[in-house]
């Protein structure tokens, strides 16, 4: 009997060594305990201000940006971008007490505090932000205050775009209300991709998932019109519920979740792959149907399937090693998938897997020859209480 135990204390003492032995192919770019402010120089840290708002809603134009009301605990990022030295960091406002939604760091610092990004302050709400080859930074604002038991459509959804050479907002274009089905469509805008060439600016179009009512809203830049798309390929699969991260069971039921591009064919479209979270299959379409404005059933082809606990967020393409990366939460993991093979279980691997800094990757770009991913524990945060003197969120690449 002792020296059973004396076993499984080595055994314990030994398996701690190897999940916190470093894993020499991730490579952290920011960490954080918790998130930080500065707006124009003045830094916030704790819920210094916390009583100066009740409720901690802040859309009141009488005050300035530094006496707005923040809760840090609720501030838990969730889509990022890569500009140069500027990284983009969003905090959906999915609680009270988030000052912005649209932020920036600039520095090299290990936890840097996040600046709001100058002129996002009409933005209500903000996931997942792209940059295009034109040099915009692109955002779908939800519009909608996601706090549980009081969710409140402040604005109405709408495509945001800045130049990213004078940080001004070029376009703000509100959806029309054929592009949403009912008041939970909102909080499923997602995620926005672009496509666009940099000889072609003017002719860009977004995709944007809807993963509440699934569907996709197609925008046209050039024609400044949007429309909504509907299949059954959007929607999540009841038999891939239930899934674990972090030991919380997770019963989200996310529907058409990403959309991610190739390079573009001789005529300058692309395939356009597409997935649920909830779901191991994989889906295309050519990007001439998204941008058509008809019927697209026809033109949607079934990809393949990932295999047993697959389910993925964001995915994104390396054009020279023509390889999709996904955002594998179901196993702590980035998926690659090189999209000449067939994609089948035994053609889809694990490039990195990490229990501790990889669980729950809410965000994965390709950029240049690294894959970058922006993780943050969400179900912890949703199920459980973060633990706020170990770091929670970060930034790797
Ligand atoms: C790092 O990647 C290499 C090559 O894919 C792999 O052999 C190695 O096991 C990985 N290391 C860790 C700690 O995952
Ligand atoms: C915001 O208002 C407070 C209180 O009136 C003031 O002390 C502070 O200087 C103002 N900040 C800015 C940036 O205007
Ligand atoms: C709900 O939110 C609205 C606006 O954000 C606020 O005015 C109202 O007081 C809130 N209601 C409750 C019950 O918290
Ligand atoms: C997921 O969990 C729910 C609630 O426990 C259960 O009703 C459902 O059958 C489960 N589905 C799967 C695929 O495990």
């Amino acid at each position: 009997m002792i020296n059973i135990n004396i076993i499984i204390l080595l055994f314990s003492l030994f398996y701690n060594e190897i999940k916190s032995f470093p894993n020499e192919n991730i490579s952290e770019v920011f960490a954080w305990k918790q998130i930080n402010y500065d707006f124009d120089g003045v830094l916030y840290y704790q819920n210094s201000d916390a009583k100066k708002i009740p409720n901690g809603v802040h859309f009141d134009q009488d005050l300035n940006d530094s006496e707005k009301f923040f809760i840090q605990y609720n501030n838990v990022p969730v889509g990022f971008e890569v500009y140069g030295k500027r990284v983009f960091v969003t905090v959906p406002r999915r609680r009270y007490g988030i000052p912005s939604t649209l932020n920036y760091v600039d520095t090299k610092s290990k936890s840097p505090a996040l600046k709001p990004y100058p002129n996002s302050q009409g933005l209500i709400s903000v996931y997942r932000p792209r940059i295009d080859v034109c040099d915009r930074l692109w955002v779908i604002d939800t519009g909608l205050l996601e706090v549980p038991g009081n969710r409140t459509q402040v604005q109405k959804p709408a495509i945001v775009v800045y130049d990213l050479k004078t940080d001004k907002q070029i376009l703000r274009y509100e959806l029309k209300d054929t592009d949403l089905v009912n008041e939970r469509t909102p909080g499923g805008l997602t995620s926005i991709t672009v496509d666009v060439t940099r000889n072609n600016c003017d002719d860009a179009y977004a995709y944007i998932n809807d993963l509440a009512t699934v569907g996709m809203v197609v925008f046209s830049l050039k024609s400044k019109n949007s429309w909504r798309l509907s299949h059954p390929s959007f929607a999540y699969d009841e038999e891939f519920l239930n899934f674990t991260v972090a030991g919380y069971t997770i019963n989200w039921k996310d529907s058409l979740f990403s959309i991610a591009l190739s390079e573009p064919d001789r005529e300058g479209h692309r395939t356009a792959y597409y997935h649920p979270l909830v779901s191991p299959l994989e889906f295309s379409v050519n990007t001439k149907y998204l941008k058509s404005g008809k019927p697209i059933d026809r033109y949607l082809k079934l990809v393949g399937t990932k295999g047993a606990n697959t389910q993925s967020g964001s995915h994104d393409y390396h054009e020279d090693l023509k390889t999709m990366y996904y955002a594998n939460v179901a196993q702590d993991a980035i998926l690659c998938w090189q999209v000449e093979n067939k994609m089948a279980p035994e053609n889809v691997g694990i490039a990195v897997q990490d229990h501790k800094r990889l669980v729950y990757i809410s965000d994965l770009k390709v950029i240049g020859d690294d894959v970058w991913v922006l993780v943050n524990k969400m179900p912890v945060f949703v199920f459980s209480v973060l633990n706020v003197n170990d770091y929670n969120f970060f930034i790797h690449k």
